[in-house]
């Protein structure tokens, strides 16, 4: 398999549109990279990039320590699954998987052999002689995966892979995908807007908006250590609420209390954007906040309530606890240590904490 780096990336379209920029990242030998970010941020830019069906304005992309830019798509040997499917419209699902081993001169019976066990954990048995035309969104989906999975290529890029499935077959293939990049150690670039994908699957995982990379990290690290308010409000679920407060004497109120601001150069910041997860946040006895709207997601509640300034919050609450529509409550933080705080400026993240006063 294959170490990929990716160096000073760069893709402007013809018409001007800056894609991608200045993207630098390391693929180690057998791991699974996700990129996540909004919709139109470069993420199928940067793996057509690597795949070689778009040229590079600028940057270099290395297999191995070796540059790939002027090799033609073909010898690249990566087996893309694009997030349109892309079939054979004239072959059957067997046809499909079949094609680019038959390409390779590939002993027949191997083929069969391989493309049998695809079929299989894919759940394609029964459908394998129709054609993509007589298939599903879904199903056509998973014949693409399929392609992809039958070869042995030196890298598997996926664009969206599974966003065509319904809940339940998602999540099954999110766990036979786990399951084949430990059984193969292939090296795996996938590409995803569902964050339980994103979190799940990924060794690492990069957060990407408006072709820049926000911050590359564990998702564990990305989760509790987000570099900036962007990162933060995009990964975790339920949203992490933000809330921008003025700072007096090195002080803020939040929530109907005072904190101080500690471990952190003030440099003559005037405001602090707070962040604080929906499970931080505690239902009190009070009358501040009112409930606008419940989610109830059968294991837990999302509470949406609002202050007299029409300032909002989430609160994530235990299902069993009962809450209804226009109740008032105060809110508490339940760990002053899990506070995030971001420059209200550039919405970087900054050091400190809050304190108790
Ligand atoms: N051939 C093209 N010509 C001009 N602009 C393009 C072209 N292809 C993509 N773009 C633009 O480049 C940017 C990045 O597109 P890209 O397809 O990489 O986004 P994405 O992150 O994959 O989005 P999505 O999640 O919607 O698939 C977008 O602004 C898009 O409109
Ligand atoms: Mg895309």
């Amino acid at each position: 398999m294959s170490c990929i780096e990716l160096i000073g990336l760069k893709k402007l379209y013809k018409d001007g549109t800056s894609a991608v920029d200045n993207f630098n990242l390391r693929i180690e030998d057998g791991e699974l990279v996700v990129l996540v970010g909004p919709s139109g941020c470069g993420k199928s830019t940067v793996l057509r990039l690597i795949a070689g069906l778009e040229d590079l304005t600028d940057g270099d992309i290395r297999v191995n320590g070796r540059s790939i830019k002027a090799m033609d798509p073909k010898d690249r040997e990566m087996a893309m699954v694009f997030q349109n499917y892309a079939l054979y419209p004239h072959l059957t699902v067997e046809g499909n998987l079949a094609f680019p081993l038959q390409l390779k001169k590939m002993d027949p019976k191997r083929i069969k052999d391989r493309i049998g066990q695809v079929l299989d954990v894919l759940g394609l048995k029964e459908i394998c002689h129709r054609k993509p035309r007589d298939l599903s969104g879904g199903q056509q989906q998973r014949v693409s995966v399929g392609r992809a999975l039958s070869r042995k290529p030196a890298a598997f890029l996926l664009d969206e892979p599974l966003s065509n499935l319904d809940a339940i077959l998602r999540a099954k293939m999110r766990v036979e995908l786990a399951k084949l990049k430990q059984a193969s150690g292939a090296t795996m670039v996938y590409v995803t807007h569902d964050q339980i994908e994103a979190m799940t699957l990924a060794d690492k995982l990069l957060v990407m908006n408006e072709g820049k990379i926000q911050q590359i990290g564990s998702p564990r690290e990305i989760y509790s250590n987000p570099s900036n308010r962007f990162v933060a409000e995009f990964i975790g679920l339920p949203q992490i609420n933000c809330l921008t407060c003025p700072i007096k004497q090195g002080r803020v109120d939040i929530l109907g209390k005072s904190y101080q601001l500690t471990g952190m150069v003030m440099n003559g910041l005037d405001q602090v954007i707070i962040g604080i997860r929906p499970d931080q946040l505690l239902l009190k006895d009070g009358d501040h906040w009112q409930v606008q709207l419940i989610e109830n997601y059968g294991d837990h509640q999302v509470v949406f309530l609002e202050d007299s300034s029409g300032q909002a919050v989430r609160v994530q609450v235990e299902a069993g606890q009962i809450v209804k529509m226009k109740q008032v409550f105060d809110l508490g933080i339940r760990d002053l240590r899990s506070v995030l705080l971001f420059d209200a400026q550039n919405e970087e993240r900054l050091a400190g904490q809050l304190r108790e006063v």
